[in-house]
């Protein structure tokens, strides 16, 4: 070891010396210690190089900013990349205490009660989703730093996080999808975010929710009564939320819609979405049928929709919809009609759907496939054009002819899923069954003819992986430099802690031309599925908000308070109305009364502008628990129907005198 080192030494000092250099901090005997400490952790030149790559000193920023969705868990964890530290974890489909969300603070209440149904069936709001996959909003096909978009698996849902406070501020249940999956996108300039449905619905169910479903209908006329549908969700450029009453959708067959990305730069204003069920298979074994994951791979081919959505909102205007359960649909006869939607054939059971930069390729995996099948949108318009058709599907969609559309087919290794790019014409494909890493390079422009569709690099991961995530790379400007492999298996790269081991996220170093694992990074929270990777000079989030401002709206409350003299408290028959001054190190008033039976409201107005001055307002045994940013107001309205004396208290640590911060809700008979 001890010979390995000194070969190796030099290296590791230079890095030392010009990050010293670099920071004006002296490296004095420093040097000479590198070694020792090295030696006595046990690490490899190789190790410490690596530890000089990621690590960020006390007080230092990350460069990046990964949002990352945390599966089932309903969340998005935010991890500053390279250091792989967890910054925060926003709340989303998931009650989270410590953040006041979904403990009566109305803007929470607001958000997780959902618009539109929320789910359907469940008689009480719905209480958990599960995150897959987060889209960014875009300007001129650049990750802007306005929005976040976050699909619910279980449910045919979008979260948006609104991230000048980080704050989930809309849940919405698009209707006509009882599930989703990966095809959430927002368009090249945020007008839309879309998402398509997953496992498509039952028609009936759709159009008279609440008739009686048989089984017959269920297994037999599958093809004739189950529908997909792409939505187009349009999006407020003030607030980023979703405006149904502007929003559209395209009825698609019953393909089992997946994976998806938006057109850009040359192909901005189309759709990309893969299916991976063309078979229509159901399961049902007991019926004679075939499993469902041996029925959905019969085919040697599924079916990539291309869909131009521009177009379509065109048709839209001009009325031609039906109105399909609170959203406008264009059915698959006018999408036909209308030339909106083609298929090109992709080969059995595909995956991701990636379109490169300038928006000219169209990546497809086929997850039963070695290859990825890279598609040309300059073959495609033409095709559309010429219509130059290996024929119609059996609902008589347009079948591109797989040869007039297909740039190459690249062999990258065994179970290609994902792709991502860079800023210098490459793509990087996850091989899930090869745990590796695919680094290869696309065509003109990118590239010349003779360096085309080239596999340049792998490198392993460890293990299963199934998303990546490179900077910005799935933008029209990747940036290069990190790649995130997101693995679903860790197995024995971390301490045991139960049967069910972390997942891992792997971060590599993909700024030279061989790959290079940096680090991994156990992920103990739900499985995350998709992440966005963004510079952090592109999210810029307050500090403080100004006085009295409601995190629901970003505008000043109509019960904010500014001051401990306006606290006062209103009586009327059954309610008590507060408007509580909330300031280091009390709350004003800091004694309320009420009858038992009562309905409680309070508004609570943090009068603080200090960055970080955040108070809670927690009252035992009730599930109230209000987190208060600085110059937030929000309001909290609970019953409490026992008498008796309830402790009220601050829940963050915000002064010396925080333990002090507390007061009495005295609630008599
Ligand atoms: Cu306010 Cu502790």
């Amino acid at each position: 070891m001890k010979k390995f080192w000194l070969v190796a030494l030099p290296v590791v000092l230079v890095a030392a010396a010009t990050i010293a250099a670099c920071s004006g901090r002296s490296a004095g005997s420093g040097q000479g210690q590198l070694l020792d400490i090295a030696q006595a952790r046990g690490l490899s030149p190789d190790d410490a190089r690596r530890a000089l790559k990621t690590f960020v000193p006390p007080g230092g920023r990350d460069e990046f900013m990964l949002f990352a969705s945390g599966g089932h868990s309903g969340q998005v964890h935010v991890i500053g990349v390279p250091s792989m530290r967890l910054l925060k974890t926003i709340a989303v489909f998931t009650p989270e205490p410590w953040q006041g969300f979904g403990y009566g603070a109305d803007w929470s209440e607001a958000a997780l009660n959902g618009e539109n149904g929320n789910g359907g069936a469940a008689k009480d709001p719905l209480r958990w989703g599960d995150s897959h996959h987060p889209a960014l909003s875009e300007t001129d096909g650049k990750y802007d730093g306005r929005w976040l978009y976050i699909n619910d698996r279980a449910h045919g849902r979008i979260g948006m996080v609104d991230l000048s406070d980080f704050r989930t501020k809309q849940i919405l249940q698009v209707p006509n999808l009882q599930t989703s999956h990966g095809g959430i996108f927002a368009t090249p300039n945020t007008e839309y975010v879309h998402i398509s449905s997953k496992v498509p619905a039952l028609k009936a169910w759709n159009a008279a929710k609440g008739q009686s479903i048989t089984l017959d209908d269920h297994l037999n006329r599958y093809a004739d009564v189950y529908r997909g549908y792409s939505a187009f969700l349009k999006v407020d450029q003030k607030t980023g939320r979703l405006d149904l009453s502007q929003s559209f959708q395209m009825e698609l067959p019953p393909y089992t819609q997946d994976l998806a990305d938006a057109g850009k730069g040359v192909s901005n204003g189309y759709a990309f979405v893969n299916s991976y069920n063309a078979e229509m298979a159901t399961g049902g074994t007991a019926f004679g049928r075939p499993p469902l994951e041996v029925g959905a791979s019969q085919m040697d081919f599924d079916y990539l929709h291309i869909i131009n959505w521009q177009k379509a909102a065109e048709v839209v205007a001009a009325g031609k919809y039906v109105e399909l359960n609170g959203i406008r649909v264009i059915t698959l006869e006018t999408a036909i009609a209308e030339g909106l939607l083609h298929l090109a054939a992709e080969p059995r059971s595909p995956h991701g759907v990636d379109i490169a930069p300038k928006g000219d390729y169209i990546t497809v995996s086929g997850k039963l496939d070695p290859h990825a099948t890279v598609y040309s949108f300059e073959m495609i318009k033409k095709a559309i054009e010429t219509k130059n058709y290996e024929g119609t599907d059996r609902y008589g969609i347009p079948i591109l002819k797989f040869d007039a559309v297909v740039a190459a087919k690249v062999e990258l290794g065994a179970g290609p899923l994902h792709t991502q790019y860079d800023a210098d014409g490459n793509a990087y494909t996850s091989l899930y069954l090869e745990s590796a890493v695919a680094k290869w390079t696309l065509g003109a422009p990118y590239n010349p003819p003779d360096k085309a569709f080239k596999v340049l690099d792998k490198v392993s991961v460890h293990y299963n992986i199934g998303h990546l995530a490179t900077t910005h790379g799935d933008t029209m400007a990747p940036r290069g430099k990190y790649l995130i492999a997101m693995n679903k298996w860790s197995m024995d790269r971390h301490q045991n802690v139960g049967p069910l081991h972390p997942q891992n996220f792997q971060l590599i170093d993909i700024s030279g031309p061989k790959m290079e694992l940096l680090a991994d990074m156990p992920i103990g929270f739900g499985e995350p599925h998709y992440a966005q990777l963004v510079s952090v000079d592109v999210v810029k989030a307050h500090q403080v908000y100004e006085a009295g401002v409601s995190p629901a709206s970003l505008q000043k409350s109509p019960n904010a308070i500014a001051s401990e003299k306006e606290a006062r408290v209103v009586r009327r028959p059954g309610v008590v109305e507060v408007w509580m001054n909330v300031v280091r190190s009390r709350f004003t008033p800091d004694i309320v009364t009420a009858k038992a039976g009562d309905t409680i409201i309070v508004h609570l107005s943090n009068a603080e502008q200090t960055p970080d001055a955040t108070h809670g307002f927690a009252v035992p045994g009730q599930n109230v628990m209000v987190s208060l940013d600085p110059g937030e107001t929000t309001t909290v309205k609970f019953k409490v129907d026992k008498p008796g004396t309830y402790s009220f208290y601050c829940t963050e640590f915000c002064s010396a005198l925080h333990l002090e911060m507390q007061g009495w809700l005295i609630v008599e008979k």
